[in-house]
C-alpha cells in the first residue's frame, strides 16, 4: 500500500474514532441531563400523578376484550391519571388527547402507542413472511418505513417486534414472529428494532419498539393461545430468551410481558423474568408494559387473590405500565400508602417511563409527531409501495417446481386464474392492520392482468369462497381450466384465520379447497398452486400432485403485483422457510433443531422399536430453510483456515458458490453446526450463520463465514455458557435438509 494511502486510512480511522468518542460523550452527557430532568419532575409529582403515569388506556379501537369501564378519557387525562394511550392514531386524534394532557397540572405529555406490526398505511408482508426473505437490510427498511409513516401520524411507540420463537403452527400468532429458529429470530429482532427506532430515539422518523411477549409465549401448550407454558430452564435460556437479549443489545426502548404462565408463574408477575433476568442480569434501562389486562388476569390464573393483590405482585415483579388492566389505577395509591409497595419501586417505574418521554423530545414539543403536512407527505410517498413490492417478492417461497412449470409465459394464449383467494384484496394484507385501505391493494388477479400481453386471455373463476363449503362454483372453475393453456389455483386461509386468538387444530386447507384442487388436477393439465396463509399449513394432496407451489403468506399492499412478478419470472424466488412445514398436525411441535435419540431410525422401512411414528415419517413435508429458485447453485471447494481451533480464536470457513443455471438469482447459504459429544446432548444441527447472495447466471463467488467460540458454546447443566473442547461438525447448505458441504473442526482445550 502506498505511504500516503496508509496515512489517509489512519487519519480516517482516527477521525472516525474521535467522532465516535464525541458521540458517546455527548450521548452520556445527554443521558445525565435527561436523568436530572426526570428527577426534578418526579419531585413535583403527587402519588396519584405517579400512578397515572403507569396507567395505559385504549382509545376507540379495541385490540383486546372490552373492559366495560365507561371512562371519560379526556377528563382523566386532564387530571393526570393517564400516562399513555394505545389505539389512538392520526394527527387529529392524537392532538386531541395530547392537548388534554397539556392541561394537566404538570403538563406531562402522553405516550401514544399502536400495534404497527407490519406497516402503517403501506402494508408490508406479515412478519413471518418477511422472515422468509432472510434479508436483514430489507426487513430493517420495512420497519423503518412503518415507523416513518406511524410517526407522521402521531404515534410514538409500536408494540413490535414480536420476537417469540414458536415451533407450533397451530398457534395463530406465528404470523407475527420470525418463526422457529433462535439465531434467525435474533438477527431479525435486531433488524426490526433498528428499523423502528433508527440508531437513536428522538428523530421524527423513529418510534419506540417493543420486544414482546416476555417470555416463552410462543410455546403455549398444544398451540392454544394464552395457554400455560411449561419449559425447562435450559430450553428457556437456549432457545426462547436469545431474541429478547438481541433486542436489548439493539437498544429496544420497551418490553411487553406476556399472558402465559411460565412454569406456574404468570410472566406478568414473574420477578425472575423481569427483575432478575431483564432488569438485573441484562441491566435493561427501558420499561416493561403489561400485555392487555394481563395484570388483572393474574386473578383468573389463580395467582392473585384479587385486583390489589395482582397489582402488588405485578409492580413488585417489575411490570412498569398497566395496559388496559385498571389494576394499578385502582389499587396502587392505596398499596403505596399502606406500605405494601415501596415508593422506591413506584418511582423506578415512573422514572423509566418519563425518561422515554424526554428522550423522544415530547417535553420540548408534545406534538412533534403529529404533523398534518408530514402526515400527508409521508403517507403518500410512492417509494413506500415500491419498497413493499420488493420485500414481498423476496418473501415468497417456491416449494416445488416440477419440470420448470414456473415461470409462466406472459404471452400465453390464455390463463385460468381460479380459487377463493385469486381476487382477494383484504386477505393479502393479513392480520394486524391499523390504517390501510384494502381498496388500494391489487389482488393477484389484478397483478396477473397487468403482467400478461394484451392478447392473453385471463379467465377468472373463484370456484368457491375461502371456507369452501359448497361445490356450486366448481363447474365454472373446471370450465375455465378447460379453456386455458395454463392453470393457476390460489388457495389458503383468509386473513382472519391467523393472528391473536386464532389457534387451529386442523391445519388443512379450509373446507373443500383440496377437492377443488383435485377436480382441476384430474383435467391432466399442469396446475400451479399459490397458497396464501399466516402459518405453515398441511396440504399433502397439493404437495404430492401439483406441478408447482408458491407459498406467499400474506404479502401486503403490493402482494398481488409481487406474486405476479415471481410467477412470470421478473424476479427469481429467493425465500426460504423460517418454519418447518409438518406432514400432519400429529408431528407438532416440530423443528429441524432436534435431538438424536438412543433409537434413531436408520431404515425408514424398519421402525420397530425405533423413535418413529407407525403412520408417518419423522421428516417434515418441507424443512426449515427450504426454498427453490429458478436457477441452481452449486457448493464446492470447502476449506477451513485451520482444523484445530485455539480457544478464543476464530476460524474462517470458505467455499465456492456458483450459479449454475441460466438465470440470475439469489441463494441463502446456511451454516449449521453440531457438537456431537457434549456434557449436555446437543441438537443434530443448529443454524449459526447465513448470507443471502446474489449471483448472475454463471457467476461464482467465494463465500466465507467466521466461526468463533461463542458459536460453539451452549448452556451447560448449571446454565453456564461454555464451549467444550473436542470435535464440531460444520455443515453448509441450501436448507436444513439439504447440506451440500461438511467438515470437522477441533476446539483445543488450551492454546498449543
Ligand atoms: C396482544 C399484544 C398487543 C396488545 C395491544 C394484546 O392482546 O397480545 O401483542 O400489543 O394486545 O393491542
Amino acid at each position: 500500500m502506498a505511504k500516503h494511502d496508509m496515512h489517509g486510512n489512519k487519519s480516517t480511522v482516527l477521525t472516525v474514532l474521535f467522532a465516535a468518542l464525541i458521540l458517546t460523550a455527548n450521548a452520556s452527557a445527554q443521558d445525565r441531563q435527561i436523568e436530572q430532568k426526570v428527577d426534578a419532575l418526579l419531585k413535583q409529582m403527587t402519588l396519584e400523578e405517579k400512578v397515572g403515569q403507569l396507567h395505559q388506556l385504549s382509545g376507540r379501537d379495541l385490540t383486546g376484550p372490552a373492559n366495560n369501564k365507561n371512562t371519560n378519557i379526556l377528563a382523566e387525562i386532564r387530571k393526570g391519571k393517564i400516562g399513555s394511550m394505545l389505539n389512538v392514531k392520526g394527527v387529529a386524534e392524537t392532538r386531541e388527547v395530547q392537548a388534554a394532557a397539556l392541561q394537566s397540572r404538570l403538563k406531562i405529555p402522553l405516550l401514544l402507542s399502536l400495534d404497527v406490526i407490519h406497516g402503517y398505511k403501506t402494508i408490508f408482508p406479515i412478519p413471518l413472511a418477511e422472515a422468509a426473505s432472510w434479508d436483514l437490510p430489507a426487513i430493517e427498511q420495512s420497519a423503518h418505513i412503518a415507523a416513518k409513516e406511524a410517526a407522521a401520524s402521531g404515534i410514538h411507540w409500536t408494540f413490535a417486534p414480536m420476537v417469540d420463537i414458536s415451533r407450533d403452527p397451530r398457534w395463530g400468532r406465528v404470523m407475527e414472529g420470525a418463526g422457529e429458529d433462535t439465531y434467525l429470530g435474533s438477527q431479525i429482532a435486531k433488524a426490526r428494532v433498528l428499523g423502528f427506532q433508527g440508531r437513536k430515539l428522538g428523530g421524527t422518523d423513529a418510534i419506540m419498539a417493543t420486544a414482546k411477549h416476555f417470555a416463552a409465549y410462543g410455546a403455549a401448550i398444544a398451540g392454544r393461545d394464552y395457554n400455560a407454558v411449561d419449559m425447562s430452564e435450559h430450553q428457556l435460556w437456549e432457545t426462547y430468551l436469545p431474541p429478547f437479549k438481541a433486542a436489548v443489545d439493539a437498544g429496544v426502548a420497551t418490553f411487553m410481558n406476556s399472558f402465559n404462565t411460565l412454569n406456574g408463574i404468570p410472566a406478568t408477575g414473574s420477578s425472575y423474568l423481569q427483575r432478575d433476568i431483564l432488569k438485573g442480569a441484562w441491566k435493561y434501562q427501558g420499561f416493561v408494559v403489561s400485555d392487555w389486562a394481563s395484570i388483572a388476569e393474574m386473578v383468573k390464573h389463580g395467582y392473585a387473590a384479587d385486583i390489589p393483590d395482582a397489582a402488588q405482585k405485578a409492580i413488585n415483579a417489575g411490570s412498569d405500565m398497566d395496559m388496559e388492566g385498571f389494576a394499578y389505577s385502582s389499587s396502587l395509591v392505596q398499596l403505596v400508602k399502606s406500605g405494601k409497595v415501596k415508593t422506591a419501586l413506584l418511582d423506578d417505574a415512573v422514572k423509566r417511563i418519563l425518561y422515554k418521554k424526554f428522550e423522544l423530545g415530547l417535553f420540548d414539543d408534545p406534538y412533534r409527531f403529529s404533523d398534518a403536512k408530514r402526515e400527508q407527505e409521508v403517507l403518500n410517498d410512492p417509494s413506500h409501495r415500491l419498497i413493499a413490492r420488493d420485500i414481498a417478492r423476496k418473501s415468497l417461497v417456491l416449494l416445488k417446481n416440477d419440470k420448470q412449470t414456473l415461470p409462466l409465459n406472459k404471452a400465453a394464449k390464455s390463463i385460468a386464474v381460479i380459487g377463493p383467494l385469486a381476487d382477494a384484496h383484504r386477505d393479502l394484507e393479513g392480520g394486524w392492520i391499523v390504517k390501510s385501505d384494502a381498496g388500494q391493494v391489487a389482488s393477484l388477479l389484478d397483478g396477473i392482468r397487468s403482467h400478461v400481453t394484451k392478447d392473453t386471455e385471463v379467465i377468472f373463476a373463484s370456484g368457491c369462497d375461502v371456507a369452501c363449503t359448497k361445490t356450486d362454483g366448481f363447474s365454472a372453475a373446471l370450465a375455465a381450466a378447460d379453456k386455458a393453456d395454463t392453470v393457476l389455483l390460489v388457495l389458503g386461509e383468509s386473513w382472519d384465520m391467523s393472528g391473536e386468538a386464532k389457534s387451529r387444530t386442523d391445519l388443512g386447507l379450509p373446507g373443500l379447497q383440496t377437492q377443488l384442487f383435485e377436480a382441476l388436477q384430474a383435467k391432466g393439465k399442469p396446475v400451479t398452486v399459490v397458497i396464501m396463509a399466516g402459518r405453515p399449513l398441511v396440504f399433502n394432496a397439493v404437495a404430492d400432485q401439483a406441478s408447482a407451489i408458491l407459498y406467499t403468506w400474506f404479502a401486503g399492499s403490493e402482494g398481488g403485483n409481487a406474486i405476479a412478478d415471481v410467477l412470470f419470472g421478473d424476479y427469481s424466488p429467493s425465500g426460504k422457510l423460517p418454519m418447518t412445514f409438518p406432514r400432519n398436525v400429529g408431528q407438532i411441535p416440530i423443528s429441524y433443531e432436534q435431538y438424536e435419540t438412543g433409537r434413531p431410525v436408520q431404515d425408514v422401512k424398519n421402525v420397530v422399536y425405533k423413535s418413529a411414528y407407525i403412520d408417518a415419517p419423522n421428516t417434515p413435508r418441507y424443512a426449515f430453510g427450504h426454498g427453490l429458485s429458478y436457477t441452481d447453485f452449486s457448493y464446492s471447494n470447502l476449506s477451513l483456515s485451520t482444523t484445530s481451533m485455539q480457544p478464543g480464536s476464530t476460524v474462517t470457513v470458505s467455499f465456492d458458490l456458483r450459479n449454475t443455471g441460466k438465470r440470475d438469482g439469489e441463494e441463502v447459504v446456511q451454516l449449521y453446526l453440531r457438537d456431537p459429544v457434549a456434557s449436555i446432548v446437543r441438537p443434530v444441527k443448529q443454524l449459526k450463520g447465513f448470507q443471502k447472495i446474489k449471483l448472475a447466471a454463471g457467476e461464482q463467488k467465494r463465500v466465507a463465514f467466521s466461526i468463533d467460540q461463542a458459536m460453539l458454546s451452549f448452556y451447560d447443566s448449571k446454565l453456564k455458557w461454555i464451549a467444550e473442547p473436542g470435535k464440531f461438525i460444520i455443515m453448509l447448505g441450501s436448507a436444513s435438509d439439504d447440506i451440500r458441504l461438511s467438515d470437522e473442526l477441533q476446539l483445543l482445550d488450551k492454546p498449543k
